[in-house]
Parts: C-alpha cells; sequence; structure tokens
C-alpha cells in the first residue's frame, strides 16, 4: 500500500469537510470528533453496506437499537465495573494521569502480553519518568466508564453509565429475541450504536477517541459449533472489508495472547490495519463462551436458557461476537481509498462508488451562460431527485472543479457545455481513469 502519512489524511478530512475536531473553536475537547457533511455520508454509507450485508441480507441475523443508559446492574454482571479497566501512572508534579502501557511503548519497550506486575518492574527498573521528566507514582487500574446520574440531583439519584460497548444491549434483550421470533440456533443479533469509554489518553486522530459508533453482532450457537462459526465470521467480515476497498494485504490477524483479552473473553484475534501510525486493531472477533448470558442469568434471576425445538434441552448458548470500531473503519477506508496520481499532479479517494458522499458533481462548462446554466441546473435536479447524493459545481474553471471532486472521492462528474443545447448529450469525466465520455442525458 502507498506510503501515506496520517497529515495528509487529516489535512483533507478538515480541508473538505469529513471531520473536524470536537467543540473547535473553544480549543477542542479532547478525544472527540465531529462528522462534516462528507464525513457522515461516508459513515452513513458504511453503516448501510454492513446493515444490509449482515441484517437485511440474511435471515440467521435479528437487528435491535437498544437504549444507551441501562440499570446499572448489567455492567455489575457483564464484569465492566470490576474489569474494564486501563493501566494509568500519574505524574507526581503535574499530577497527569497517563496509560502506562502507552508510556513504555512510546519509549520503545514491548508491552505486548505484559501483565500489572510486569508492567509495574519494567517501569522500576528501567527508571521510567513521566513526559516531562518528572517520577511517576505507582500503576493504578482506571475505570473506562463514563458516570453520569439519573432523575434528581439528590439522594435519590441513581448512578449510571454511558454504555463502553453495544454488547450489553444484545445480551439483555436475548430473551426477548426468543420469545418474539424463536428463532433456531445458530443465530445473531445485529446493533449499531454509539459507546463512550473515558480513554486516558486518546490519540491517532480518530482511531482512538472517547465516544464513538460500534457495529457489533452477538453470534449465539451450541458449544460445539462455535470454532467453526468463528471462522466463518472472521471470512464474512474480510469478504465485507474487500467490498469497502479495504485490501487484504493490509490486514494481519493477531492472536490476542491470554493476558491480553478481555475479561469475557476465551478467544480473540485482532484484525489489524496497517495505519500510518503502526498496525492496529481493526475489528476484534472474540470467542465470549457463555459468560455473558450465564452472568446475566445468575444475577437477574430469568432464565435465559434456549429450548432446544427438537429434544427439548436447555441450555445456555456460547457466543461470537465481531466488533467494529467505526470511526477507525472511516480512517481505514480513507487511507485505502487515498490515491497520488503523480502524472496527473492529483490526490483523489477511489472509494467504491457505493460508498462515495457524493455520487455526481454537475457543472455547466463556463458560469456566465443563462442557456447553458438552465440546461446544467434541469440535469442536476433531474439526477438529484433520481439518486440524491448529487452536487451542483461552477466554482473556479473546470479543471479546479474536477480536482476537487477527485479529492472527495466522486466517481463522475458531468459536464453540461454548448454541445448540449444542441445534441443533449453531456461530458462523463471519471475519477479514477479520467476518460471523457459523451452520453445522452437520457442515458445517465
Ligand atoms: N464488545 C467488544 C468490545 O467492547 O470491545
Amino acid at each position: 500500500m502507498l506510503d501515506i502519512k496520517l497529515e495528509d489524511i487529516v489535512s483533507l478530512c478538515k480541508r473538505r469537510g469529513f471531520l473536524y475536531q470536537g467543540s473547535e473553536i473553544y480549543g477542542g475537547l479532547s478525544g472527540t470528533w465531529d462528522l462534516g457533511p462528507l464525513g457522515v455520508q461516508l459513515k452513513r454509507n458504511i453503516l448501510q453496506s454492513w446493515w444490509q450485508t449482515f441484517v437485511e441480507k440474511r435471515s440467521d441475523i435479528y437487528g435491535l437499537d437498544s437504549a444507551i443508559l441501562m440499570n446499572p446492574q448489567v455492567w455489575q454482571a457483564s464484569g465492566h465495573l470490576e474489569g474494564f479497566v486501563d493501566p494509568i501512572v500519574k505524574d507526581q508534579v503535574t499530577k497527569i494521569d497517563y496509560r502506562a502501557d502507552h508510556l513504555l511503548e512510546d519509549q520503545g519497550f514491548e508491552v505486548e502480553g505484559l501483565n500489572l506486575k510486569e508492567l509495574q518492574s519494567l517501569i522500576d527498573d528501567n527508571q521510567i519518568k513521566s513526559p516531562d521528566s518528572n517520577p511517576l507514582s505507582r500503576l493504578n487500574q482506571f475505570n473506562l466508564m463514563f458516570q453520569t446520574r439519573i432523575g434528581a440531583q439528590d439522594e435519590r439519584a441513581q448512578t449510571v453509565y454511558l454504555r463502553p460497548e453495544t454488547a450489553q444491549g444484545i445480551f439483555v434483550n436475548f430473551k426477548n429475541l426468543i420469545d418474539s421470533f424463536q428463532p433456531d440456533l445458530p443465530f445473531g443479533i445485529a446493533q449499531i450504536g454509539k459507546a463512550f469509554r473515558n480513554e486516558i489518553s486518546p490519540r491517532d486522530f480518530v482511531f482512538r477517541s472517547r465516544e464513538f459508533e460500534m457495529l457489533e453482532i452477538e453470534y449465539f450457537c451450541p458449544p460445539s459449533q462455535w470454532q467453526t462459526i468463528f471462522d466463518q465470521i472472521k471470512i464474512d467480515l474480510n469478504d465485507w472489508l474487500v467490498s469497502l476497498g479495504i485490501s487484504l494485504d493490509s490486514l494481519t490477524e493477531l492472536e490476542v495472547p491470554e493476558s491480553e483479552r478481555a475479561h469475557y473473553s476465551q478467544r480473540t484475534i485482532d484484525m489489524q490495519f496497517a495505519f500510518p501510525f503502526g498496525e492496529k486493531e481493526l475489528y476484534g472477533l472474540a470467542y465470549r463462551g457463555d459468560y455473558d448470558l450465564r452472568q446475566h442469568q445468575d444475577l437477574s434471576g430469568k432464565s435465559l436458557e434456549y429450548i432446544d425445538k427438537k429434544t427439548q434441552s436447555k441450555f445456555l448458548p456460547v457466543c461470537i461476537e465481531p466488533s467494529i470500531g467505526v470511526e477507525r473503519l472511516l480512517l481505514a477506508v480513507l487511507q485505502s481509498a487515498y490515491k497520488v496520481d503523480e502524472e496527473n499532479k492529483r490526490v483523489y479517494l477511489a472509494l467504491p462508488a457505493g460508498l462515495a458522499p457524493i455520487k455526481y458533481a454537475v457543472s455547466p462548462l463556463v458560469n456566465n451562460k443563462a442557456d447553458l446554466i438552465t440546461k446544467a441546473l434541469t440535469v442536476f435536479k433531474n439526477l438529484q431527485a433520481k439518486y440524491g447524493c448529487v452536487v451542483w459545481d461552477d466554482h473556479g474553471n473546470i479543471g479546479k472543479r474536477y480536482r476537487r471532486q477527485d479529492e472527495v472521492g466522486t466517481p463522475a462528474c458531468i459536464v453540461i457545455d454548448f454541445q448540449t443545447l444542441e445534441d443533449d448529450t453531456v461530458t462523463v469525466r471519471s475519477r479514477d481513469d479520467l476518460q471523457q465520455k459523451r452520453l445522452k442525458i437520457s442515458a445517465l
């Protein structure tokens, strides 16, 4: 893959209206990002593609949209209250907290697979100091869940949490789905939604942020089938990534060692993508066993057992979870599409047409001839009504318009010129090969 600098993507995103820093005019809010008009359209196209692929076109996966705020017992049962933590150290002078593993990584240490005790001794042995060269505190565990209070702000107020994963909304609705639809095993429940994590050091653009969107499926099956299904879900997900323009060459599979797995996982692989800042997780695929259903069954006192329709035997299914952070996926899609065409002195986004935020840009060849503009506006309005995501672009000369549309990945630009007035044909210029064709307006 082309050697792309993160700054180039960040700059394009801001300049062309894909992504902005959150609350920018106030100096920003660390770990938050706002999607501009093209960013939100690209994201919606990605979400729609996932939903179509994994929900609408499959009869074994059901959709769900559960609440972000949940009864706090959910997080007790899930183990997040106790186990959803990062190791932190405090600068003794500035009182700033740092993620211990990030601090060590930034200073060139290999920390993968190390437990807390080993991290602490690495800090002690190497007399690691903070970035301001100050001494550090001992390691502590920091819970990543954001807290808020629900109801009147007095002693009756209840502490609740912004969900750190959408998965728990699925587990607590497992019984509802069984009661409403009586699905045969194996079956899955899919959800798209916001999640929140109080990251100590959000970084690498949108890769690690405090508020983000997740695509998650909990796929339930009898214990004997989990390995086969685990492998099949990986194939399905990778095929889908390829359909978004992400090449398999840019992915590496990492078997996550036990010491680094989430508390609920018996096996996890991270599918890593070659981002400009290194190979990092694009999606995780975890085998959660029956951990979650069992925990919720125990704490709620409600049976979450599945009853086999043939044998009437009752058991807790196990579950496999593919989990994707959408903003980092958006970054991977942009990076995969980013092309530098030295010969023609241009940068363009070779986005698959279905993902491109703008499908067509329509222009009059010149913007000072009334009859041309009238004709071009008619073509524009018809195409917009038919397809949506069509823009009108009459700024600058035609060459500049093409460059601007190339940079945002518009697959085709349509130009109305003097010949159009005579024979109703237009020029259709293609983003990728720069070919120009003349087509009848009726054939667009
Ligand atoms: N549900 C997977 C995760 O939180 O990463």
